[in-house]
């Protein structure tokens, strides 16, 4: 047996229990998301068990067991006498979709990906790993859930008229695409605000492209439309005046050869905006420099990296694999000249104006 110190073994202990506190929390979370009791507690103020029992029509007994999980997690204030309730903060980020801050939808995708550890052990032996698709339809509404509310908010007040040259073009009309645009949601926020301009969006995930075209449907927009790259691919035309691509080169096997697609398909005098995670070069900077490290790298293998190595040679970049300098080196060799970041004050996401 190691010679130990008690007091480190028991802050080790603490260290790793804790991180099982984490998990069952984020159990609860999903289930409080999925089940509407944020949404209930920020309607009710605040409430005991019978109260929000009575609101939901669910059983007591359990709603009382999933309070006092929230109050010991410090996600709900006890107010005493079996009386919980949200902080103004807890109602931001847990009931309001709305709000760019929303973060709820992001355990939404906590089953698929956990449920992937059981079988990405094989992976660890092949090096071959799985793409977006085999996190199923639940995946691809959590990647949805998990994105949408930023972009909502913010891409078209904010975001887009930071980007030179952009909003006017896009008034004027413009053809645009969104190379890897899972469900679309940024794509129809786009296509919403600019009638004039046709809006294309790319990806290989069939679970994310029929979302895609369902919330298309619903949102009875005619001036957009979803292709499967693989089938459909990026026209190498110069046609684009804008192209987007949102938290997505590092989840692709072949990076190099779609900013290579993106050139061919952009206009001379056009412009590419990529968001990607803020990530640093080495493994010290991030580890030291980013309080979620640790959850990016679990999520890396779970779906990101998996992803980056799905297909034979894929480059594997992962969740915090595609920091600034390597963007600036990877475009500049699919023959972009340009690559301007962008503080747009986004609290994972980085922000680059590329060009031709
Ligand atoms: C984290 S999701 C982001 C999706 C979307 N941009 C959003 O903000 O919701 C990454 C997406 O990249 C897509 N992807 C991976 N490789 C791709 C490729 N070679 N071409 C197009 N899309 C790809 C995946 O299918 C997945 O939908």
């Amino acid at each position: 047996m190691a010679d130990t110190d008690a007091d480190k073994l028991k802050e080790y202990a603490k260290r790793l229990f804790g991180a099982l506190g984490g998990a069952m929390t984020s159990a609860m979370v999903y289930l409080g998301d999925r089940l509407g009791l944020y949404r209930a507690l920020a309607l009710l103020g605040s409430a005991t068990s019978e109260e929000l029992a009575r609101h939901t029509g669910l059983h007591e007994r359990w709603l009382r067991e999933w309070l006092h999980q929230q109050g010991a997690a410090g996600l709900l204030e006890h107010r005493g006498e079996g009386r919980f309730a949200l902080t103004p903060e807890g109602a931001t980020v847990l009931a309001d979709e709305t709000h760019p801050a929303f973060g709820a939808g992001f355990f939404a995708q906590l089953p698929a990906l956990v449920g992937v550890a059981e079988r990405i052990g094989e992976s660890f032996r092949t090096g071959l790993g799985h793409p977006y698709d085999a996190l199923g339809a639940e995946g691809a509404a959590g990647v949805e859930r998990g994105l949408a509310p930023w972009f909502r908010a913010m891409l078209v007040p904010c975001v887009l008229p930071r980007v030179p040259g952009v909003v006017d073009a896009l008034r004027g009309g413009a053809q645009v695409a969104d190379v890897g645009c899972g469900a679309g949601v940024a794509l129809l926020e786009m296509a919403k605000a600019f009638p004039r301009s046709r809006f294309h969006g790319y990806d290989i995930s069939e679970h994310a492209l029929a979302r895609a075209e369902r919330n298309r449907e619903a949102a009875g927009v005619a001036n957009a439309s979803f292709h499967h790259a693989r089938r459909d691919p990026v026209p190498a035309d110069g046609r684009f005046a804008f192209v987007t691509s949102f938290d997505c080169l590092h989840d692709m096997a072949h990076p190099a050869a779609v900013m290579r697609a993106v050139r061919a398909a952009i206009d001379p005098d056009g412009t590419w905006l990529i968001a990607d995670i803020k990530a640093h070069p080495s493994y010290e900077e991030n580890a030291q420099r980013n309080p979620m490290a640790a959850m990016m790298y679990g999520t890396s293998i779970l779906a990101c990296m998996s992803s980056a190595l799905s297909e034979p040679d894929g480059l594997g970049l992962g969740t915090l694999g595609f920091s600034e300098p390597l963007a600036r080196r990877m475009t500049g060799e699919a023959g972009f000249s340009r690559f301007e970041p962008l503080d747009l004050g986004h609290p994972v996401n980085a922000f680059y104006v590329v060009r031709p």
